[in-house]
């Protein structure tokens, strides 16, 4: 029976990749590198495995993570009282290219936070195990990604509800924020939702558009250009040249004297933060490749 349900989850999966950008995505092709193996010996001491080349080191940050004073419930960037800034990735976990991003971050000591979908996550439960393992946050983006804000309220808690169960069956943790598919969700459902739920709606404020697949170099260039202090950057781990883009971006963010923060962090940060409208910067193209 298991056999049979991943079969049919595979096959949503493979739906979900179709329609996931208005853009025609190519075939998925299988991973360039194996899949390192998730060690699971409890006794073992964490270490950060030594990289090829120089990677740049964040800081370790002991930074609180309760965002409850800190007002709104919506966010696409936050008043951070110095260079802190939150890189999210959207759509995962995927097989291949999450695993391969977690050691890209793992090098360099940056935690990130992961929308993640909860189809996609009771697929590969120990993804998402291995990523909270690694000090990373996790966050709802839904179980089908759907677009929420056409669906009544029993539905997107639905959607909401199923996502957190199957993180926290996936790794004992629930997530504390949500980020809307496209970025869509109406002012009503977002403050339905943080009543039933706690989750403020986290948008962003930088998107290379990624998922257009401009090139790694393109990716960098936008993410470094367009990062300030207090950003929220837009990323997707389920396409594996986002991924490729990610060494440089993260070095380049560094050698500008940023700090990697998680989302829950970053509202924490600043107890004046600013609740935004909302709405992404430009709408249009920003709104569709989440
Ligand atoms: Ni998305």
């Amino acid at each position: 029976m298991k056999h049979s349900t991943q079969l049919l989850l595979s096959a949503f999966a493979s739906l979900y990749l179709a329609s996931c950008s208005p853009e025609k995505s190519p075939p998925v092709t299988p991973s360039r590198t194996p899949v390192p193996p998730v060690k699971t010996t409890a006794n073992t001491a964490y270490r950060t495995p030594a990289t090829s080349g120089a990677a740049m080191r964040n800081p370790d940050v002991n930074m609180p993570s309760n965002f409850d004073k800190a007002g709104g419930i919506s966010f696409s960037r936050v008043a951070a009282p110095g260079p802190y800034i939150a890189i999210t990735f959207d759509d995962g976990p995927h097989a291949s290219n999450t695993p391969r991003l977690l050691d890209i971050l793992r090098a360099r000591n940056v935690k990130a936070t992961f929308y993640v979908i909860g189809r996609s996550v009771d697929m590969y439960p120990g993804i998402v195990r291995r990523t909270v393992a690694e000090g990373h946050e996790i966050g709802n983006h839904s179980y089908t990604h759907t677009k929420l804000s056409g669906l009544s309220n029993d539905r997107v808690i639905s959607e909401m509800r199923k996502t957190e169960d199957a993180i926290f069956n996936a790794s004992g943790v629930r997530p504390r924020t949500m980020r809307p598919p496209y970025g869509a969700l109406t002012q009503s459902q977002r403050q339905m939702v943080h009543q039933t739920f706690g989750y403020p709606t986290i948008l962003w404020d930088v998107d290379p558009l990624d998922w257009k697949r401009p090139g790694s170099s393109v990716v960098t260039s936008r993410i470094l250009s367009g990062t300030k202090n207090g950003s929220i950057i837009l990323v997707h781990d389920l396409h594996g040249s986002s991924v490729d883009a990610m060494p440089e971006t993260l070095d380049g963010l560094l050698r500008k004297g940023f700090r990697f923060v998680t989302v829950s962090q970053l509202l924490a940060m600043a107890g004046t933060a600013q609740a935004s409208a909302g709405s992404p910067a430009a709408g249009g193209l920003h709104g569709t490749g989440d």
